[in-house]
Formats: C-alpha cells, sequence, structure tokens
C-alpha cells in the first residue's frame, strides 16, 4: 500500500460518496449520510479486552490506512464508552506531512454520542480544539435533560459548551436508553454531514448493525493476526442483518487483512 494517497480499494469502496470538499453532486433524495461502519478485530472477533480496555489491534500500516479513511469522509462518530475509554484523537497525524504549498489533509468532524455529557473537559479532542488542532467536537445528548438531576446535566452542558464542544439536543420525548440512531443520522444531514464513518466501541457498532431499516453503506473491517480469547468484547450481529452485505474486496495491509462489503439494499 502506497503512503502517498489512499490505498485503491478504498478510493473503490467509497466511490459513490460525494466528496468532502464539495458537496455540490449531492443526492437531493437522500435524509441521511452515507455510512462507513469501521473497526479492527481480532481472529475470535474481540475489539476490545476484557471490561471493555483499549487494545491496540490494528498495524502501523492499517492505521495508516484508517487515517487515510478519515480524510474521506465529512464526519467521524464514536460512543462515549469509547471517548471516555481511549481518549481519542479522532485527526490525521499518520499521514506524511505536507508542504505549506500543498493543500491540508480534509479532518473530519468528531461526533460522540453522550446522553449524559459524561465527556471530560479535559478531553483530547477539546483540548485539540482550543489549540487550533482540531475540529470542533460535536456532542449528541438529549434535549429533555431529565435522566438525572436536571441542575447537574445544566452543569455539564455549560462547562461542555465553555470548553468548545457543539451540544446537538435531540428533541425526543420518550424516555428511551439509547440515542436514536435514525434522528442521530437526520440531525447529522441537516447540519451538512454528507457521510460520517461510525469508528466504535462495541455497543455503537452493534447499534448501528441492529438498526431497522439498515443504515449501513459499507463496512470496513481491519483482521488482526491475533485472539483476545473469551473475556474480550466483541459487538452483537443479528444473523438477518449480516446477510444484508456482500463482500467486495480483502487485501493485505501489513500484517492485517482488511475486508470491505457494501450493502445489497
Ligand atoms: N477495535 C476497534 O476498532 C475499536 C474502535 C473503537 C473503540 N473500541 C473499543 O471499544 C470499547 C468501548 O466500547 P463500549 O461499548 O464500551 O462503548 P461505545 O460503544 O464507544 O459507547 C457506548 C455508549 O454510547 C452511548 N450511546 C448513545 N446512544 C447510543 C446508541 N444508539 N447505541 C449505542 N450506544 C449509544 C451510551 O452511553 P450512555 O450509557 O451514556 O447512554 C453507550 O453506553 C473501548 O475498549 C474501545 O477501545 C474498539
Amino acid at each position: 500500500m502506497t503512503t502517498r494517497s489512499p490505498p485503491p480499494f478504498l478510493v473503490s469502496a467509497l466511490s459513490n460518496y460525494p466528496s468532502t470538499a464539495s458537496d455540490s453532486d449531492v443526492d437531493s433524495s437522500r435524509t441521511r449520510p452515507f455510512v462507513t461502519l469501521t473497526f479492527a478485530q481480532s481472529i475470535d472477533a474481540k475489539i476490545a479486552g476484557e471490561n471493555s480496555t483499549q487494545l491496540i489491534l490494528s498495524g502501523k500500516e492499517s492505521m495508516l490506512m484508517t487515517h487515510w479513511m478519515r480524510t474521506m469522509h465529512d464526519a467521524i462518530l464514536i460512543g462515549i464508552g469509547t471517548a471516555l475509554n481511549d481518549d481519542p484523537q479522532l485527526n490525521t497525524r499518520y499521514l506524511p506531512p505536507r508542504s505549506p504549498a500543498q493543500p491540508r489533509y480534509h479532518l473530519p468532524r468528531p461526533v460522540i454520542l453522550d446522553t449524559d455529557l459524561r465527556l471530560p473537559t479535559t478531553c483530547k479532542l477539546l483540548k485539540n480544539y482550543q489549540n487550533g488542532t482540531g475540529r470542533r467536537p460535536w456532542l449528541i445528548c438529549f434535549g429533555h435533560g431529565l435522566q438525572f438531576d436536571i441542575v447537574e446535566w445544566e452543569r455539564r452542558y455549560d462547562a461542555l459548551e465553555k470548553a468548545g464542544a457543539k451540544i446537538i439536543t435531540l428533541q425526543v420525548y420518550t424516555p428511551q436508553s439509547k440515542l436514536p440512531l435514525e434522528k442521530i443520522l437526520q440531525a447529522l444531514h441537516t447540519a451538512g454531514i454528507r457521510s460520517v464513518m461510525i469508528e466504535g466501541g462495541a455497543r455503537v457498532i452493534g447499534s448501528f448493525f441492529k438498526q431497522t431499516p439498515p443504515v449501513v453503506d459499507n463496512i470496513v473491517v481491519t483482521v488482526a493476526p491475533i485472539f483476545v480469547g473469551e473475556k474480550g468484547i466483541s459487538y452483537g450481529l443479528p444473523l438477518q442483518q449480516a446477510s444484508g452485505f456482500k463482500h467486495m474486496h480483502s487485501e493485505l495491509v501489513g500484517n492485517d487483512t482488511v475486508v470491505t462489503l457494501t450493502a445489497t439494499n
């Protein structure tokens, strides 16, 4: 795989997505962004260690591939579990440096599903935004703030806004345990997001897989040649949804195998 440009199999897999630089070729009949579900897993299909601890599964070559993929999406979405556990940066720092004369790499908008506004104001995503090296993170939460003490919810809201986060509140008035994906995707589309890559973690991946009607357009899985064991964390995948994808390409990237699949519906 070349390090100077995105791998051709990735360009081919995402070829029907609108350019991240312009939305002139956007299909106006769509009401949600294109969705790429992407994650790294072990041979025994684990994506995290015991008690959801972070595992470094991808080798440096497939990590580079993931950073190229980030340049090809308007936004990158994770759950609060991953934000709290890994404190990720969700940027393109592994890509080869560019000279001042070259255009900068497109940085995807970080989006975090954070029902109760638990993101720490000291996290790397907010620090990077404050020092000008990252895009402003968007947090998605329920609109009513009645999950627990309203005073505490407002304190968290104000502190996160002050630290730079943009908070998108979904106007969902029936209590639900999870933020509804359909409404999240609609809200992102309304905010101008035309493509989003879902990078984890286990519960968010499981939710996207289980969503009906299906919302995932493409899957890019990195399979690392290691076993994690039964205490590792996997994602739930109902067989009905699993049969809604067809294999597009498999490629050896370093020691990992990257597999792309596309939705058949
Ligand atoms: N191998 C990989 O590619 C990869 C990638 C990313 C992360 N990870 C790993 O995954 C682990 C974290 O996974 P996780 O399952 O604990 O957390 P997660 O999936 O990152 O976040 C789950 C949380 O997101 C919130 N949420 C809101 N709406 C949701 C919805 N519709 N569906 C699912 N979640 C929703 C919920 O928080 P509330 O309870 O506050 O509502 C939920 O508990 C970490 O170990 C991380 O290292 C692995």
